[in-house]
């Protein structure tokens, strides 16, 4: 399996860090791309970090805020980054197979953790459908 990045700002320190060990317990590579404390941080600067890396890596990305709003905002403006804020198992699944997402965005303080890990296992897991859905997001 590839290796994936992961970023949150304050609001979403704790999720990212369930988040991280989750998956090294399936040995799964993931990067921490901070924040690296709880303190106040601003979300865009690790939204934008973790996007130059999967763009340049062409990887995927995990990012954590307090709502996962400010991320997916964030995130979205850069071109070729199809980040998804999920809330539900059924999107990321979704969001997978017919949006090619490459960043999901999480929130600490909407998604419980043990939703929120089952969101994340499914994301990982899934594989883009292509087909008709590669030239739909070839026209975003
Ligand atoms: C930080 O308080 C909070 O605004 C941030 O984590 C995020 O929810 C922004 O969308």
């Amino acid at each position: 399996m590839t290796k994936f990045y992961i970023a949150s700002d304050h609001g979403g320190f704790r999720l990212k860090n369930e988040i991280i060990e989750h998956l090294k317990e399936q040995d799964i590579e993931i990067e921490d791309l901070g924040c690296y404390t709880s303190e106040s941080c601003d979300y865009p600067d690790y939204a934008h970090k973790l996007c130059y890396k999967v763009l340049e890596t062409k990887s995927r990305g995990i990012l954590v805020c307090g709502t996962g709003i400010g991320m997916s905002i964030a995130a979205n403006r850069h071109i070729g980054i199809r980040a998804s804020h999920c809330t539900d198992t059924f999107s990321a699944r979704m969001t997978r197979l017919h949006n090619d997402s490459n960043v999901l965005c999480l929130g600490e303080r909407i998604t419980g953790a043990g939703l929120a890990l089952d969101i994340v296992d499914i994301w990982i897991r899934t594989e883009f459908e292509g087909g008709r859905h590669l030239r739909r997001i070839e026209k975003i």
